[in-house]
């Protein structure tokens, strides 16, 4: 290939994303903790309203996505006009580095923050800045400590992944209020479900012209797999990510599965119930074999072990034992597990697998 055909800046300084192993070579029953997916899968209604759509597929979709931002306004009241739908959250996050970040500019996020804010990033063009946490929580004095005048937008997610930590809503406002005047706020509320009462920062963006919000269907909805996700800013700024937005970025199936998805209330509070009563006995039983972790906001429980060798020696131990966990080295925290909540039996094999291990280990 010619020297001279090189892409654009920034491109070659991202390391490709890491995703969670979903299998061990070997062994049979094995279980995927490791991508904070919903261990009852999608609601029912959903795949139906997939497997419907998908006779259709050699009609074009839809480009507005209408019907899926009327229900997610109907369903979480708000304004389906400042509402933008994705292939996941994580294409809303492409499109705001996209739109408000380019060379020069500076795009800050935090010491443990998700992955994907550093990648889109660098795939803009922008200068990616990691502000430190102060122990697995995101410091907002920090943050704007960490504020220039290059800084165009700032990502964070509540609750946090891969800490599951959250921080308030008085906390979000003092940070969206004291950033420079040119800088957006992205709070991310991939798993804003889990918190029971939460509205994911619905109201701050209501309330304030320079915060985005976005969510997913990937998480408490079972559709990771479909890949749907929206944003809810000013209408200005949901205007400027339309233009990028491919018209037909989302297919039938998907946008139908999502709008179901969206209308099953009940499912999504039973999953938040279960997640919840599933995270308290999960965290106990951990405790209990000398395995501390913050309290978790979301559906996931970040087990810590006092030293890297340690994790790590634990993670081999359980995927010998067929269980999948997720390390977290890359998001600066080596002596760490990542574990998704799964149903019942996961977590008792889980709490029971890392108990043999300590007790042969320690
Ligand atoms: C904090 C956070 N944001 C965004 C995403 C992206 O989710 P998706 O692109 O599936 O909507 C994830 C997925 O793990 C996440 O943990």
């Amino acid at each position: 290939m010619s020297a001279k055909i090189k892409p654009q800046a920034g491109i070659l300084d991202i390391a490709p994303y890491q995703g969670g192993a979903s299998k061990v070579a070997g062994v049979e029953n094995s279980v995927k903790l490791s991508s904070n997916e919903n261990p009852f899968g999608a609601p029912e209604a959903a795949k139906e309203a997939f497997s419907r759509a998908a006779h259709n597929m050699h009609r074009y979709p839809n480009t507005d996505h209408a019907a899926l931002r009327g229900a997610i306004g109907e369903i979480h009241n708000l304004d389906p006009e400042r509402i933008i739908c994705g292939v996941g959250s994580d294409e809303i996050i492409t499109f705001l580095c996209q739109c408000y970040a380019g060379v020069g500019d500076e795009v800050l996020y935090t010491e443990h923050g998700f992955s994907m804010y550093k990648i889109s990033a660098l795939a803009a063009g922008a200068t990616p800045v990691c502000v430190p946490e102060r122990e697995r929580v995101v410091d907002v004095d920090a943050i704007l400590a960490a504020c220039t005048e290059k800084t165009k937008l700032v990502f964070i997610a509540n609750p946090a992944n891969p800490t599951g930590t959250m921080i308030g809503t008085s906390e979000v406002a003092r940070l969206a209020e004291g950033l420079p005047p040119q800088t957006l706020l992205v709070l991310d509320g991939a798993y804003a479900e889990y918190v029971e009462g939460f509205d994911g920062g619905a109201a701050l963006v209501e309330s304030h012209d320079n915060i985005v919000m976005t969510r997913t269907f990937s998480k408490i909805y079972g559709l990771g797999g479909v890949r749907v996700g929206w944003g809810y800013g000013p209408k200005e700024i949901i205007d400027v990510l339309n233009r990028v937005r491919g018209p037909f970025n989302l297919s039938e199936p998907q946008l139908a599965a999502a709008e179901a998805a969206v209308r099953d209330t009940a499912w999504v509070d039973k999953c938040r119930s279960d997640n919840a009563r599933l995270r308290a006995w999960l965290a106990e039983a951990l405790m209990e074999h000398g395995v501390p972790s913050d309290t978790s906001c979301a559906n996931f429980i970040l087990a810590r072990f006092p030293t890297q060798a340690e994790a790590e020696a634990c993670d081999e131990f359980l995927k010998s034992n067929g269980l999948i966990v997720r390390r977290v080295a890359g998001y600066g925290l080596p002596n760490c597990l990542r574990i998704t909540v799964g149903d019942e039996s996961s977590c008792r094999r889980v709490a029971h697998t890392i108990g043999q291990f300590l007790e042969t280990n320690r």
